[in-house]
């Protein structure tokens, strides 16, 4: 769909859309200035939005919201905005369908709640006016549901909120899948506490003003600890991923956005026997991620982050054949 009027069915029909959580392996925020970053699904957490042709207003059902779109709070003005751009350059008004969206995701973890809705309500609509959205179309109309929820957003979440493996993200360029060279078992852990992506994003860019060379080398460096992951990840080198893991944990706690919960987790992962551990997403509480050796060992590291007080524990499992979107 260019920016000019797609070609598109003039009369909606009922459609799913569908989406799930990410969760990002290694260079969250450095993906913010350019740099790059390995992020994956985390297909135990999904979301599933229903568009319904009706006569009426445009509707939505959510968790956060049910009413005429118009009326969506501020949380929802992102999506808002991404719907209302798509169905402008389908020519067609914002009324006419009743959207129902359901998510697993839990809401402002660090796990791409508000990029996994915007994926699913987009992908519903395009599909009940017969519109196929290619990657950067969809890129771009998350774009603008992003960058209202983050203010500053890499594209990162959007992409892997719909991958369907390992991807390597770069701003501006496109998305490559990183088919893994053995299985990856990751575990994903939930301190409990809301992780602020707004403003642990604010935080770095402070820092960067106040400390130019210090932030921008450790940014330059989660970039390069990004690719190493990439490459290790491709060669199956499981510890060479854990340690690219625990150096870019390094990183951000010296850019100021892990925190005690997130550390104490981190440390439980490591102690359980995890091949490397950090946080995930945004940080200033949110979730944390730990490399098991397989999935059994997984379980196990699960089971003992439960233990040590996290709220909810995930497995993201890639088997070798596993290909991205
Ligand atoms: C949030 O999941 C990742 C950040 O790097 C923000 C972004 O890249 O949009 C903190």
């Amino acid at each position: 769909m260019s920016k000019e009027a797609a070609t598109v069915s003039r009369t909606p029909i009922a459609a799913i859309g569908s989406a799930h959580a990410k969760l990002i392996v290694v260079g969250e925020h450095a993906a913010i200035y350019g740099y790059p970053a390995l992020a994956a699904p985390l297909v135990a957490l999904p979301t599933r939005c229903a568009a319904v042709p009706t006569r009426g207003a445009l509707t939505v059902d959510s968790p956060l919201f049910t009413g005429r779109f118009s009326d969506a709070p501020p949380s929802l003005g992102g999506i808002r905005a991404a719907v209302q751009t798509m169905l402008a350059r389908f020519g067609h008004p914002a009324r006419g369908l009743a959207l129902t969206l359901q998510s697993q995701v839990p809401v402002g973890r660090g796990l791409g709640s508000s990029a996994a809705a915007a994926a699913s309500v987009l992908g519903a609509i395009a599909t009940s006016f017969g519109a196929t959205l290619d990657a950067a179309q969809m890129q771009e109309l998350m774009g603008i549901a992003e960058s209202f929820a983050h203010g500053v957003a890499s594209g990162v979440d959007a992409a892997a909120a719909t991958a369907d493996g390992v991807i390597a993200f770069q701003m501006g360029k496109p998305v490559t899948d990183v088919p893994p060279g053995a299985p990856l078992h990751f575990v994903v852990a939930d301190s409990g506490r809301p992780s602020q992506t707004k403003l642990a994003v604010e935080a770095v860019r402070t820092r960067l003003w106040s400390r130019v060379r210090d932030t921008s080398s450790r940014l330059e460096l989660l970039g390069r600890l990004a690719e190493a992951a990439r490459d290790a990840a491709q060669a199956g080198d499981l510890r060479a991923i854990g340690e690219t893991m625990d150096a870019a944990q390094v990183e951000l706690e010296a850019l100021g956005v892990s925190d005690p919960a997130l550390d104490h987790l981190i440390r439980a992962a490591r102690v359980a026997g995890a091949l490397g551990a950090k946080l995930t997403g945004a940080g200033r509480g949110g979730c944390i991620i730990a490399l098991a050796r397989d999935g059994t060992q997984g379980n196990e590291i699960a089971r003992q982050l439960l233990a040590a007080g996290a709220e909810a524990a995930w497995h993201a499992g890639f088997a070798e054949e596993d290909r991205g979107a």
